[in-house]
């Protein structure tokens, strides 16, 4: 019942990971097989962390600036690998740009395929997955579900993307290896020319190349700035009701102010920070968190 604290999302639940409905279970199972090539690159995240956002860098990166025209799905050009199964990615043209939420241990990895890993602070992170979850109606049947109810399948890691702790946990300890970049989403709002710029630069010379065409670089930020990929929303996603928050939503770092009660800052802080002990994740959000 939507009223009782017990109202979750539905999920298909397939070897203890939990699948929104739409993703076929074929899909998963091969995605854990795709063979990564060595000119691969991959965008990695936990769920809500700013993934679109950085497709579509890549994306503008790879077409001088142009955005994803209307009528194109972002999610055909840069596929997610546990969606659309190896079959899908292994017939794009190379170089593959491939989408994945798998932790560390799943990814296929190749020493030379690119990985550009972004992170985000939890109390956003779950912000952000609540009304993804709530707006996509049919994949997860919660659409009168609150904060709250989401809040505790978010703490219990009982999420379409595992638990956010063992995702951040398994990729961070990497972030510094040469075929890896680590972002921030705080990073990417606070500066997001540094960001473009790191994200061409660590692609290679051809990338970095274009943004040091200055027009190409201004046409880059345009089209992937909030603004911009608020206007034609079906470029990133399936269909949402009107009534729910659309997918490319509000975009800014602290909106968990407008969500948490007391308790809840409580309760994820001291996950957080018992969680990540000893790490210098907690560095990276050290003017942002409580
Ligand atoms: P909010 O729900 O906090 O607004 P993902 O693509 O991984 O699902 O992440 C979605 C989050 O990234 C959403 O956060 C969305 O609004 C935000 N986002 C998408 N494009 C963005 C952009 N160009 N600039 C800033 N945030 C963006």
């Amino acid at each position: 019942m939507p009223d009782s604290p017990e109202y979750k999302p539905r999920y298909r639940i397939y070897q203890n990971f939990r699948l929104p409905m739409g993703f076929p279970v074929e899909s998963f199972e091969s995605a854990l097989h795709y063979p990564a090539q060595q000119d691969d690159i991959f965008v990695v995240t936990y769920p809500k962390c700013g993934t679109t956002w950085t497709q579509h860098i890549l994306w503008t990166l790879q077409h001088n600036g142009e955005p994803l025209p209307l009528g194109q799905d972002i999610n055909r050009a840069i596929p997610h690998l546990e969606e659309v199964g190896a079959e899908f990615v292994q017939q794009l043209a190379l170089p593959r740009f491939i989408k994945t939420h798998f932790p560390y241990q799943l990814t296929p990895h190749h020493s030379r395929a690119k990985y550009i890993y972004i992170v985000r602070n939890p109390f956003d992170c779950v912000v952000s997955f609540y009304y993804h979850t709530q707006g996509f109606v049919k994949h997860y049947d919660f659409a009168e579900g609150t904060f709250d109810q989401f809040f505790e399948c978010f703490m219990a890691g009982e999420v379409d993307g595992g638990d956010y702790f063992d995702h951040l946990l398994s990729w961070y300890p990497h972030r510094n290896k040469p075929n890896i970049l680590c972002l921030t989403y705080e990073q990417m709002k606070a500066n997001p020319e540094w960001a473009v710029i790191k994200i061409a630069r660590f692609l290679g010379p051809v990338y970095l190349e274009k943004v040091q065409d200055p027009q190409i670089l201004e046409r880059i930020l345009m089209h992937t700035s909030f603004a911009r990929m608020s206007q034609n929303q079906s470029r990133w996603s399936s269909q949402r009701p009107a009534n729910m928050a659309p997918f490319i939503r509000k975009g800014e770092v602290g909106d968990w102010k407008n969500h948490f009660s007391a308790k809840q800052i409580q309760r994820l802080g001291e996950k957080f920070y018992a969680t990540t002990a000893g790490t210098e994740i907690p560095a990276e959000w050290q003017n942002i968190l409580p």
